[in-house]
């Protein structure tokens, strides 16, 4: 297959899991301000809730998150304290006792806490806020470390989806990445979170590392689609070794070209489509799953979790380096796990960067969310929606003329589309939106 279209996209462009996006966050939003965005929440709106868990067992060569090895318990148990005391001391500026719609524990890998420590947290979110009938209640897991002692923990507590992964099934692929899962692993997880009731299954599949070929991504989406997944997310694997220097072994075994990695991709993203609908840019759903029914009903939204059916206007975020949002602006914890605990122990929300919205960034930021969900938008509708014109975009649409004349975007008046086929320019296209976005910025790794 040609894939020469993908030269013409910027590497760097963001993934718009937020506009503006985080590095364009700064220090002048703190705790103080923060504060009264938490005093400002409608009671009467349910709101999303999320708790990152910076812990693993073993560190995988690829990852890019913010998590930690370490020796003993006593630093999970230290997390405890404080991710109790930062929930009370949130309660201290919150109107009431605010209805939530949507809770998801991401890390890290949230099953590196025991059923106990996790029964806690719940508790103390139950006693600060109230989860509504139905609620997602979702959790990220790593499925080397389950048993049925937490599984029946989180469906005493309302655990209803969980996202497990996964990666590569193929075992040359998991030595080097640092990550040996046997499929009768996997499948053990999945079996176990299905009895408990907890059915709703996501896998977090990845292309782009090293020793994958064709057949073995072949391999792991038949074992997948054995398993049947209701989602699946596939991303491209993001090489930042400046950023996460472990991800330097993985150089060792050679990572694929952008050729290669093109060609894994496209090949993994058509077996998928044989089984699920493509959501955005690299999600799949069954036909039936939720986020498959609200993508083709126009009303799928992008929160820093991926694509959501969440439509809450703000999210408040536990833990070191969570990101909340509410319609003031984005407020981020401090990352470093550390200063957290201080901050926390100290009795400030530690919160060290953000960023307040101006009507322009609402505006931008929605119709970039549009392009990101729906691979299209009108922007004379969303720029009237928000009482503004479209004729500050005409720069914008100067921009995307070479991307149209190559068929990766189709404009017809103020309206835009991607086609089907073009879906990975996604990225690229919302980034003419971007009015913080300097194409040299190096905060990104590949196009696809
Ligand atoms: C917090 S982990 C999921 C839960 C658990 N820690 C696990 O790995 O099983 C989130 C997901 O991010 C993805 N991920 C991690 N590092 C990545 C990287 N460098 N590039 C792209 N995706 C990455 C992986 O697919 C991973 O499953
Ligand atoms: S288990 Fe998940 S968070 Fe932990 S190191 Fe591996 S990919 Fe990263």
């Amino acid at each position: 297959m040609d894939h020469s279209w993908l030269t013409l996209l910027d590497a760097r462009v963001p993934r718009y899991t937020s506009y503006p996006t985080a590095p364009h966050f700064h220090p002048r939003i703190g705790s103080a301000i923060f504060e009264n965005w938490l005093k400002d929440i409608d009671p009467q709106k349910p709101i999303s809730l999320y708790v990152h868990v910076p812990f693993c067992y073993q560190l995988c060569w690829y990852c890019g998150c913010n998590t930690h090895i370490v020796k003993g318990e006593r630093p999970v148990e230290l997390f405890l304290k404080n991710v109790l005391k930062e929930i009370a001391l949130v309660q201290r500026y919150l109107p009431g006792r605010p209805k939530v719609s949507h809770l998801h524990f991401g890390g890290g890998s949230p099953n590196r806490l025991t059923a106990d420590q996790f029964d806690q947290i719940m508790l103390q979110l139950h006693q600060t806020f109230e989860l509504i009938e139905g609620a997602e209640i979702a959790l990220e897991i790593d499925p080397r470390h389950l048993g049925h002692l937490q599984t029946e923990a989180y469906a005493r507590w309302g655990v209803n989806r969980a996202s497990l992964g996964v990666q590569d099934f193929d075992p040359e692929v998991q030595k080097a990445m640092n990550r040996i899962q046997p499929f009768d692993m996997v499948a053990g997880a999945v079996d176990l979170l299905r009895k408990a009731g907890i059915t709703a299954i996501n896998f977090d599949l990845l292309y782009g590392l090293p020793l994958q070929t064709i057949d073995s991504i072949h391999a792991t989406i038949e074992q997948t689609v054995l398993l049947s997944p209701d989602r699946v997310a596939l991303f491209g694997y993001a090489h930042v070794p400046w950023i996460k220097k472990q991800q330097k072994t993985l150089e060792r075994f050679g990572l694929p070209s952008v050729q290669q990695r093109a060609e894994l991709a496209f090949y993994a993203r058509s077996e998928l489509e044989k089984h699920y609908e493509p959501i955005g840019i690299d999600h799949f759903a069954k036909a039936d799953d939720s986020l498959a029914v609200a993508a083709r009903k126009k009303q799928l939204h992008r929160n820093f979790q991926g694509y959501t059916i969440d439509e809450a206007q703000t999210l408040i975020a536990f833990g070191p380096s969570g990101i909340s949002s509410t319609p003031q602006g984005f407020a981020q914890k401090e990352p470093e796990l550390a200063a957290w605990n201080q901050c926390i122990e100290a009795g400030q929300l530690a919160i060290r960067r953000g960023i307040a919205l101006q009507p322009s960034d609402r505006l931008r930021s929605a119709i970039i969310e549009q392009i990101m969900c729906h691979l299209g938008v009108d922007v004379e509708a969303v720029a009237r929606e928000h009482s503004q014109t479209p004729e500050q975009f005409l720069p914008c649409f100067d921009r995307l003329a070479s991307f149209a004349a190559q068929g990766l975007v189709r404009i017809e008046g103020w309206r835009l589309s991607i086609p089907e086929n073009r879906r990975l320019a996604a990225r690229s296209v919302s980034a003419a939106f971007d009015a913080y976005f300097q194409p040299e910025e190096n905060h990104h790794s590949a196009a696809v």
